[in-house]
């Protein structure tokens, strides 16, 4: 079973059907393009004692489980001691998603690179410390908790920060999530994602992959969930890979060790790299969305066997085995998003789409109309992937299939995968 809805779910799942291992294949509660390709089961995610009456019932014996904040909240724990096999941290080793405080803590214990922070929980002393900084120093004010994704505040000056000291800790905008919150220094570079799969003692590091956070070309326009992503990201050579292993990914190993954290699952290197030098900007506990698809696009083992061998603690004897070839995804998101936006219409071409070679077409905010049509039905709708011989032909693979498909309002960026394909030349 797999716990989620997004086009990362069904990724995974579509991944698991491949597995000769595997009968059955349930995502909870999934999407249109889930129930299509395995069997949505609708269960909330945080309901933990019905996901393991519907295991029990069903013979279900792995959970897989997608996004942060089940983890977060415990699943793994309450699921293991109902006998289930779960792939993704326990509550305490999730802490390093749901608590920033907590990442940076095991960071600074491992003298992993990222950058130097000041940690409060009042806004004075916040103030005070934004007051003893130079006038024009850039930082970053984040509050400690859970955001959704938000719960970050780049500051381009003092003014800048101590506004945001506001209205994280006394305007409260992130609730609870600001109830601490730290102020660190602004890093310059470019962002890529680095993700690893762990057992606790050994990681297997999945190829380097991007993401694009903002809505609209050219990273501009507001923040999102991530409007498109491409693997790998020629930006992490060879040598930065090395790097972001022996000083990033081993060093956060040993030190949750050393903190007695247990972590077993996707540890997600959120990283700023400049001149070639990797830092932290965050941990996420989990596979990245998008990421995760042209990462699932690409990887040749079974991923049963991963997962089967994340839980006995033996991934030292597993290779992964990659599709050299690069792979592309653009999100089609709803008019609107990451604002408000209608739901409801209808999604046509998919057939079309699926008709391309290369092309496997993930949904993320889809449903069913009672017609039995593929309807909108959240803020980003489509994750169209496409591997291809190159990055470009990735790319072009990729928007030749979000050119077969069209509802009301739908848009995507154009420029998905394009950073790479220019540090190519
Ligand atoms: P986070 O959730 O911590 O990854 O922050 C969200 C986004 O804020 C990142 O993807 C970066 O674009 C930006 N960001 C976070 N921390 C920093 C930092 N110290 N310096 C520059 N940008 C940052
Ligand atoms: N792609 C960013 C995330 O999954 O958090």
């Amino acid at each position: 079973m797999i716990i989620g809805s997004g086009g990362r779910e069904h990724a995974l799942a579509w991944k698991f059907t491949q597995s000769p291992r595997v009968k059955r294949v349930f995502v909870a509660p999934g999407n249109a393009g889930t129930g299509i390709d395995a069997e949505n089961v609708p269960l909330n995610a945080l309901d933990f004692p019905a996901i393991v009456r519907f295991c029990k019932q069903n013979s279900v014996d792995t959970v897989v489980v997608g996004p942060e904040v089940p983890l977060c909240a415990g699943i793994t724990d309450f699921l293991t001691e109902h006998g289930l096999r779960v792939f993704g941290p326990n509550k305490v080793a999730a802490q390093m998603e749901g608590s920033k405080l907590f990442c940076k803590k095991i960071l600074r214990d491992g003298a992993v690179p990222t950058a130097d922070f000041q940690a409060f929980t009042d806004a004075q002393t916040a103030v005070n410390y934004v007051l003893s900084r130079e006038a024009d120093a850039p930082c970053v004010v984040k509050a400690d908790g859970l955001a959704a994704g938000k719960g970050v505040i780049v500051c381009k000056n003092r003014p800048e920060a101590l506004e945001a000291v506001k209205e994280i800790a006394a305007d409260k905008k992130f609730g609870d999530a600001g109830n601490s919150f730290f102020i660190e220094d602004l890093l310059e570079g470019e962002e890529a994602s680095v993700l690893a799969i762990t057992d606790g003692k050994t990681l297997a590091v999945l190829p380097p992959a991007q993401d694009h956070k903002r809505a609209y070309d050219n990273d501009e326009g507001p923040n999102t969930g991530g409007m498109g992503a491409y693997s790998p990201a020629p930006l992490v050579t060879p040598e930065v890979m090395q790097t972001v292993i022996s000083k990033i990914l081993v060093p956060t190993l040993h030190s949750l060790h050393k903190n007695d954290v247990d972590f077993r699952g996707v540890l997600y290197a959120g990283l700023m790299i400049n001149n070639g030098q990797p830092k932290v900007l965050e941990y996420n506990v989990r596979f990245g969305d998008p990421e995760c698809q042209p990462l699932m696009m690409r990887l040749k083992t079974d991923i049963s066997l991963i997962v089967d061998a994340v839980a006995e603690q033996r991934l030292d004897e597993i290779e992964l085995e990659w599709d050299e070839r690069p792979a592309c995804t653009v999100v089609m998101a709803s008019e609107g998003y990451p604002g408000d936006y209608k739901k409801g219409f209808i999604i046509r071409g998919l057939e079309d789409a699926a008709k391309l070679p290369n092309v496997k077409v993930f949904h993320s905010g889809t449903a069913l109309n009672s017609a039995a049509q593929v309807v909108s039905a959240g803020g980003r709708c489509l994750t169209v992937t496409a591997l291809g011989d190159s990055l470009a032909d990735a790319k072009y693979n990729a928007y030749e299939a979000v050119k077969c498909i069209r509802w009301e309002g739908a848009w995507c960026r154009k420029d998905i995968a394009d950073k790479g394909i220019r540090a190519q030349q």
